[in-house]
């Protein structure tokens, strides 16, 4: 009996554990590889269907490549923090903030820092994955530690631009080695590919943003005792 009783405490905390959704995707793409690196985040993280939000401008860049790359130097030259167009909805929830950008001129867009100002995030688990011409990661691992220091930043994950559609394989292999699921620590950033000096982008960029979510953690634990209390009981009197 008690056996059984263990199995049914397993199968609840286990259907309670996977409805929560503590992990939040946050990317800004301007033409779509980034994008699609986050859209492989989260069908690895599927399981735990993490929220997905898209950091987006008020002002949108140039669709010209060489416009855009003028506007965003002169950004980070005046160390700009461009306006965001959307807010998280509320980032208390989350534990695990997966954070996607390109690399532009050798570290994060300004859009970034705007995004990582804009909320609390200490305590806060940050996993960065980047796409890129060449640069690796460039500074972004370092710059991202320095503007939010009070959260736990992970390596990084580099693929480059070019990459991105293929890259569903080692994004999922990735994401996999990091035991997000579970909770327990493990960032290991890796590079898929070594940088290249070449300057592609695809242009497959669509807005997306959506919300679910729960206290899957708290709900599991309230349940855990809710059942653990008549089962000690019920244990106690079969030893009588
Ligand atoms: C303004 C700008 C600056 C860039 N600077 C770099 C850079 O310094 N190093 C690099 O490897 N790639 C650079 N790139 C290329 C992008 O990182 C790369 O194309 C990336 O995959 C684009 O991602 P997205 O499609 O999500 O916007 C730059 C692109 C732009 C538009």
């Amino acid at each position: 009996m008690k056996k059984f009783m263990l199995a049914v405490l397993m199968v609840f905390i286990g259907v309670s554990v996977s409805e929560a959704s503590n992990i939040l995707i946050a990317y800004f793409s301007r033409s779509g590889n980034t994008q699609k690196v986050a859209e492989y985040v989260a069908s690895a993280l599927s399981s735990d269907k993490p929220d997905i939000f898209r950091i987006t401008t008020a002002e949108p860049y140039p669709e010209d490549y060489n416009e855009t790359t003028r506007k965003a130097q002169e950004e980070q030259n005046n160390n700009a923090r461009p306006v965001l167009s959307g807010d998280v909805e509320d980032m208390s929830k989350y534990d695990v903030v997966f954070l996607g950008y390109p690399i532009w001129w050798g570290t994060v867009p300004m859009a970034v820092y705007t995004f990582l100002e804009g909320y609390d995030f200490s305590g806060k688990r940050i996993i960065p994955f980047n796409t890129h011409a060449g640069s690796g990661k460039g500074r972004s691992i370092s710059d991202i530690n320095a503007a939010v220091p009070d959260a736990e930043v992970g390596e990084g994950f580099a693929v480059r631009g070019a990459d991105a559609e293929s890259s569903g394989a080692s994004v999922a292999e990735w994401v996999n080695g990091l035991n997000v699921i579970s909770g327990e620590p493990a960032d290991t950033g890796t590079e898929t590919k070594q940088p290249e000096n070449e300057q592609t982008e695809n242009t497959a960029g669509s807005s997306s943003s959506s919300s679910s979510g729960g206290c899957g953690m708290f709900s599991g634990t309230l349940l855990l005792c809710a059942i653990m209390i008549p089962c000690r009981k019920f244990a106690g009197r079969s030893e009588e």
